[in-house]
């Protein structure tokens, strides 16, 4: 325990004795905060159950607590996170420092009062249970505005100042100094001075964030397959709705004949590699009717089931999805492919149909633009697949972490693609960047509900492809694992050598 600190409950956590429910032999406390479940301790005698009960109705000296409970120590290091510093030590209750994980600890770092500080430019300042709160993916703490004053002192931070003009008649120096000491202690703000740090400089605002909030260990926020709104929000179902209208209907492939034709596993990944030519004569609808029965079409649906966490349907469909949540869609800006007329298309994956939803040429030219401006202004692209997430299909039963995973399967499925229009003959790239505007305008999408993730060039091969790079002709190649495996598969695919023989 430190010393000299007031101690006081989160906001939010109840506590009580259980003796007087008399079951449990006595001597037991529960503390409970919402949705985080609750702690039984037992063996907690009468004195350090009340000195801790105090700590629900406001911050309470820990010097004080100890002197009538000195075992209150360790029942505090057991509630971990529960229990938070109210700042400064004088019980003014200004500001309070959230623990956000069980073993967070920190050291108060002195602040001159004329040394330059700032807020860290990972620091946040949001809204949170009705509190101005200030978080950073840096930090293992949250610190809550309590007071008016508190709340200008963080706002006053977001500009280079020294304790000496933080001060006021609400915070005197000494006091500010005092907050500022802890609010650096755990890396909320900074020197301005600091040496700058090569490897943070390299660390987007959003991205660390982003990163932090998408596993666990560095925060307290509630996580991972919980069904936060079970039971109050209808979950979408497995398959979007296709939209109203006939759509097209397109051939469907032939197990036997593609198996009869299809390389093996082996020369795919092999060959695999990223084309932004294109032939004179483009892919036809039956290449590209195959390409999406064989990459995304639904080869089934099943629940939602009671008892067995799939309290929603799932479905099936050739590539692996977390919760088998398939929460992705396929839409094709069609420029060139014979037998179907340019257009942008949805791809139904149940009904295995187009579904034209937007015919015109400036919106599919700049669907097309966008999509090549991501190769460096490079590709002349016939088709730009732009996938699409339904991202309330994930976050029904993610929490925080649902972008994350939506992301992850962006790159399962460009994987698939990638493999399934080697296997084909057919030129693959994905694509890294793509547009919130004007793709949901083009779309006709509501960008909060669906909008896109990915993009992903496609197209008939050139006559000749361009050199990859484990062909070692660029005169910096440096070669690595025999990577004329991926020169062998190439030739096999070209039919220039019999993979067979290869194989004896
Ligand atoms: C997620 C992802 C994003 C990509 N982004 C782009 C891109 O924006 N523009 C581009 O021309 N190629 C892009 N590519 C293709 C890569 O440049 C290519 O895969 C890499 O250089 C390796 O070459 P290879 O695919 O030919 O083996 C991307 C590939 C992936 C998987």
């Amino acid at each position: 325990m430190i010393a000299d600190r007031y101690l006081v409950f989160r906001d939010g956590v109840a506590a009580r004795s259980l003796d007087e429910d008399g079951g449990d032999g006595g001597n037991g406390l529960e503390v409970t905060l919402g949705d985080w479940g609750g702690l039984r301790l037992r063996n907690v005698r009468p004195a350090v159950q009340e000195a801790l009960l105090r700590l629900l109705k406001g911050p309470t000296s820990d010097q004080e607590l100890l002197r009538d409970a000195p075992e209150v120590g360790h029942v505090l290091t057991r509630l971990g996170h529960l229990v938070v510093t109210s700042l400064p030590a004088a019980g003014l209750d200004h500001l309070r420092v959230e623990p956000r994980t069980r073993d967070a600890a920190y050291t108060p770092t002195a602040i001159g009062p004329r040394t330059p500080v700032r807020l860290s430019r990972f620091a946040y300042l949001r809204a949170r249970d009705g509190r101005l709160v200030v978080e950073s993916p840096l930090s293992l703490f949250r610190v809550v505005a309590r007071t008016p004053a508190a709340r200008a002192l963080l706002c006053g931070l977001a500009e280079e100042t020294t304790a000496v003009e933080l001060a006021g008649p609400d915070l005197p120096i000494g006091l500010v100094e005092e907050l500022l000491a802890h609010l650096a202690g755990v890396e909320l703000v900074e020197r301005a001075d600091a040496p700058d740090d090569p490897v943070l400089r390299q660390w987007e605002f959003h991205d660390l964030l982003f990163h932090s909030r998408s596993r666990t260990g560095r925060h307290d926020e509630l996580f991972g397959g919980r069904f936060p709104h079970r039971g109050s929000i209808e979950p979408l179902p497995a398959v979007r709705p296709a939209p109203e209208g006939e759509g097209l209907a397109l051939p469907r492939p032939d197990f036997e004949e593609i198996a009869a034709r299809d390389p093996g596993l082996l020369i795919a990944m092999e060959a695999r590699q990223s084309v932004r030519d294109y032939g004179p004569r483009p892919m036809a609808l039956g290449e590209l009717a195959e390409f999406l029965y064989r990459v995304h079409r639904v080869r089934g649906r099943y629940g939602p089931r009671t008892g067995d966490g799939m309290p929603y349907e799932g479905a099936t469909l050739p590539w692996p999805c977390g919760g088998a949540s398939y929460e992705l869609s396929l839409y094709l800006t069609v420029r060139r492919c014979e037998g179907l007329e340019p257009g942008i298309y949805y791809y139904d994956p149940e009904a295995h149909r187009l579904h034209l939803v937007n015919a015109a040429e400036d919106d599919r030219e700049t669907l097309a633009r966008l999509g090549s401006l991501s190769t460096g202004g490079y590709a002349d692209p016939d088709i730009v697949v732009t996938i699409t997430s339904r991202f309330q299909r994930l976050s029904w039963k993610y929490q925080s972490i649902a972008y994350a995973v939506t992301l992850k399967h962006v790159g399962v499925l460009y994987q698939t693609m990638y493999l399934v229009a080697t296997a084909m003959g057919l030129a693959p790239c994905g694509l890294g960047s793509g547009s919130l505007e004007p793709s949901s305008r083009i779309l006709g999408l509501d960008w909060l509900r669906e909008s896109a993730v990915g993009e992903f060039l496609l197209g008939s091969l050139p006559e000749r492809l361009p050199p990859a790079e484990a062909e070692g002709r660029a005169p910096d190649w440096r070669p690595g694992n025999d990577p004329e495996w991926a020169v062998k598969a190439k030739a096999i695919l070209r039919g220039e050598i019999d993979g067979q023989a290869t194989a004896g």
